[in-house]
């Protein structure tokens, strides 16, 4: 049902390579391990050879993995969300390109004659990960996150140390494309930590007046991107993925109706309901409910049975697995082999309090120490405490395959590359007033800030210098066909020293954590911050 964070090791070589906040085992004693569980355990099931291309065939951004597989699951899924196939083999033997061995298990033999269940998975888990040798290794796991290997493990994990050592980026990040008027375009990168409405940001369908002045908002990614410096010294980013393994429940007409065109057909549902006539539902796909459904377990569920006990039809991380290009926004440079230049970097997080709606970082290092400190409110994305804040760098805590102290060191680094360094800015749909009620309506108004994003990065747009960077006024946001009250915008906005004060105290315990190997810029950054406030 959801990744399993306390089950997935980064094995390098030593352990100060991973960090601490990876798991890590010996990674001799760990293949013993893997080899042990490994032995028969496919026993009774087809075994899969799954080429893949993580990226568009041939671009030289791509990568390509092949992953062996118990999990038909696993293959149909990962048709939609890779490129896969027969052209991937020709491109392995035509360029001797390298290859991330993938090997991936249920952990369930079956003996001669014994019937399979629906959904096979082993009590013991295990996810890891070799980022010297560029291995992974998965066994017991039947869940997306788990058993896609092109998508966590390889993308994200096993992407962000070559990138580290090849000088580009693997990052937890949509891209979107914004267009004005007059044709102007941008592209922007955001990073928010899972089930925190990437998805949706990354099909953004502008409000009316909005759409009516000509403003377009494109879609290249909603997950994952690999960036990397051009000759020119710009950041171009590729969408790695060829499909959206998007969380379902929220998903409907009124939220995404772009995601709800793209899942009308081709689509994997997991761990939604099951409607009487054959169809899928889950909570807040449409205003009303089914009469009757058979929930994601299978048993029978009604509105009223709902209304008495709580029980969800479908699973809080129930998924839809939908091709990328039946999304009615796809921008077309989507499948662009050299990638789309990217001017700006948005950092979220689920937060009801101290975060404004939006600010701007003032330069490179200290956007960087905004995304290396940002924290959210934990989803149901993995297994966890729901609802708790915890600091998420990048929304890569849980995807980073190498020390968080010198992933933030190759962010720093990654300036002296570049010509011209993609502004940074930090956003917060989520924030409540006192009695709990959301202040920002989001989703299409969220335009109203990527408005501002595009005016700030086109030299344009008006702000306000605060101790934690530029921010809008009320008069900065164009507030057309929204009355918005400048009271409500300042209590967004508001800057709310006591919270601040905890805030950067929670700063100071991630960098405990991370002090051998943390960037003396990311520490100076902290102490500037304080000296601001
Ligand atoms: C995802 C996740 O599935 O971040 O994208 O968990
Ligand atoms: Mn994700």
């Amino acid at each position: 049902m959801a990744r399993v964070e306390d089950r997935t090791f980064i094995c390098s070589q030593s352990q100060d390579a991973a960090g601490p906040t990876n798991n890590w085992v010996n990674p001799y004693e760990m293949k013993k391990q893997l080899r042990e569980l490994f032995a028969g355990c496919m026993r009774g099931r087809t075994m899969y050879v799954l080429p893949y291309s993580m990226g568009p065939l041939g671009s030289p951004m791509s990568q390509i993995g092949v992953q062996l597989t118990d999990s038909a699951y696993a293959v149909v899924n990962m048709r939609i969300m890779a490129r896969v196939g027969r052209a991937v083999f020709k491109l392995i033997d035509q360029d001797f390109k390298r290859v991330v061995p993938c090997v991936h298990s249920v952990g369930l033999p079956l003996a001669r004659g014994q019937k399979d269940v629906p959904w096979p998975c082993n009590k013991e888990k295990y996810i890891v990960h070799f980022p010297e040798t560029r291995e992974i290794w998965s066994y017991g796991s039947g869940y997306g996150g788990n058993a896609l290997l092109g998508k966590k493990c390889f993308a994200l994990r096993i992407a962000s140390a070559m990138a580290r050592d090849e000088g580009w980026m693997a990052e937890h990040m949509l891209i979107l494309g914004v267009e004005n008027p007059q044709g102007k375009k941008i592209y922007v990168a955001a990073a928010f930590p899972s089930a925190c409405g990437k998805t949706n940001f990354a099909m953004l369908i502008p409000p009316a007046p909005f759409r009516k002045q000509g403003w377009k908002v494109t879609t290249v990614g909603d997950d994952i991107a690999w960036i990397k410096p051009d000759a020119n010294g710009r950041l171009r980013a590729i969408n790695p993925e060829a499909g959206f393994f998007g969380v379902a429940p929220g998903t409907g007409e009124r939220t995404n109706p772009n995601a709800m065109r793209t899942l009308a057909k081709n689509t994997i549902f997991t761990n939604c309901a099951l409607t009487d006539d054959g169809g899928v539902w889950w909570e807040g796909m449409t205003d009303s409910a089914p009469a009757h459904a058979l929930d994601w377990q299978g048993r029978d569920w009604t509105p009223e049975t709902a209304l008495q006990t709580g029980a969800k039809a479908a699973h809080p991380n129930a998924r839809f697995t939908a091709p990328a290009r039946q999304c009615p926004t796809m921008d077309p440079a989507w499948e662009s082999s050299e990638g789309v230049p990217i001017s700006a970097f948005i950092f979220g997080g689920r937060r009801a309090t101290t975060m404004p709606l939006v600010y701007q970082a003032f330069n490179w290092s200290s956007g960087v120490y905004v995304g290396a400190t940002m924290g959210s409110e934990m989803t149901a994305a993995a297994a966890g405490k729901v609802g708790q804040v915890r600091r998420d760098p990048m929304a890569m805590l849980p995807f980073c395959g190498y020390h968080m102290g010198d992933y933030f060191r190759h962010w720093i680094n990654m300036q002296r590359r570049l010509s011209e360094t993609p502004r940074i800015f930090h956003v917060n749909w989520f924030r409540k007033d006192q009695d709990g009620n959301f202040l920002w309506p989001g989703y299409g108004e969220n335009m109203r800030v990527l408005k501002w994003v595009f005016d700030r990065v086109r030299g344009g747009g008006r702000a306000k210098e605060t101790p934690i960077g530029w921010v809008p006024r009320h008069k900065d946001i164009d507030w057309t066909g929204l009355d918005f009250p400048k009271a409500q915008f300042e209590a967004l906005q508001e800057f709310d020293r006591k919270a601040w004060r905890s805030e950067v105290l929670g700063h100071e315990e991630l960098f405990l954590d991370l002090h051998s190997h943390l960037p003396k810029e990311l520490m100076f950054e902290r102490e500037l911050l304080i000296c601001r406030m």
